[in-house]
């Protein structure tokens, strides 16, 4: 299908996109590349990342994705990934937060080492990032922030306080940023996925078994699992000027998949 989108609607435009290395956040920064942006991707593993890099820039004219690895829990290092970038680019007008890590336990099990840990890469790794881009750049040239969140805290869904937590905390900063961004020309949304095929997320939450995909399908009122590019497409609307007057809000890129699930639709088994 022929895409509305213009083909340079993002032209010049220079995006830093944390956990783009794989699922979500590679479609994300695969779109922005098709659209006209320079993209760097950034995140832990400097192998995955390098063959993101690589796949990403096969078939473009012009090198345009790099890779930046680094933990977004590090301070130093993102301050270096941001100044590495502004050197390289000289300015940056987008920002997605979409590292992440998951898996699923029991609160009567969850260490709190483990707690800790998804905090600290999703709500904290989240702040740093923000706050270094706004601080080296943003505060004075403008541009636009999506935080990628979840559905699974809006019903307490099992075995995922951590990542509840830490997506809520995430929810929060979008409203908190956007009402101090603002006057700074800053827009600030989150994206809320529910079950995207192919991604590490879905199959930690369902495993491979088919019958229990089919079964999470039939309760979609749109009766598919949304797909990468579902929520690229939602994140490259969000960056265009035709957003320009939304900031504040978590789009939630689902098929109505959350109004329909219980809190109990995790694949126990599974653990
Ligand atoms: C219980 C676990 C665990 C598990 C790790 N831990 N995996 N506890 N069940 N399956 C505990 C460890 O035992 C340790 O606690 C603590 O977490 C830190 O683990 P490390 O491996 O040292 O941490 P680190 O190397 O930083 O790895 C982070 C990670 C990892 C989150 C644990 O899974 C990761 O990076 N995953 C890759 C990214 C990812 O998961 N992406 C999916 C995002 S999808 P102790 O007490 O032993 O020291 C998403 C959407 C929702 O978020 C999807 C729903 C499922």
């Amino acid at each position: 299908m022929a895409s509305s989108f213009n083909k340079n609607c993002l032209d010049d435009k220079i995006a830093l996109i944390t956990g783009g290395g794989s699922g979500i956040c590679y479609e994300i920064a695969n779109t922005f590349l098709k659209y006209g942006a320079t993209v760097y991707i950034l995140s832990r593993n400097k192998e995955k990342l390098l063959r993101a890099e690589m796949e990403l820039n096969k078939g473009l004219s012009s090198q345009r994705c790099f890779s930046i690895p680094a933990d977004v829990r590090k301070f130093d290092q993102i301050n270096d990934a941001v100044d590495i970038i502004l050197k390289k680019s000289g300015k940056l007008d987008i920002l997605i937060n979409g590292a992440a890590g998951n898996f699923l336990c029991p609160i009567s099990q969850l260490s709190y080492n483990a707690f800790k840990t998804v905090m600290e890469i999703d709500a904290h790794g989240t702040f740093i990032v923000s706050q270094i881009c706004f601080n080296k750049w943003f505060e004075n040239n403008g541009g636009v922030i999506i935080h990628i969140s979840m559905t699974l805290h809006y019903t307490g869904t099992m075995l995922q306080l951590h990542a509840g937590a830490a997506k809520a905390a995430i929810d929060a900063m979008t409203k908190h940023m956007a009402v101090e961004f603002g006057p700074y020309n800053v827009r600030v949304n989150g994206i809320a996925p529910g079950p995207i095929e192919g991604t590490v997320g879905l199959s930690r939450l369902g495993g491979f078994d088919e019958s229990y995909l089919d079964k999470m399908r039939e309760m979609i009122p749109l009766r598919r699992m949304g797909s990468a590019e579902d929520v690229a497409n939602t994140a490259l609307f969000l960056c265009i000027s035709e957003a320009k007057y939304i900031t504040g809000s978590t789009i939630v890129v689902d098929g109505g998949h959350w109004l329909t699930s219980s809190s109990s639709i995790l694949n126990i088994s599974k653990i």
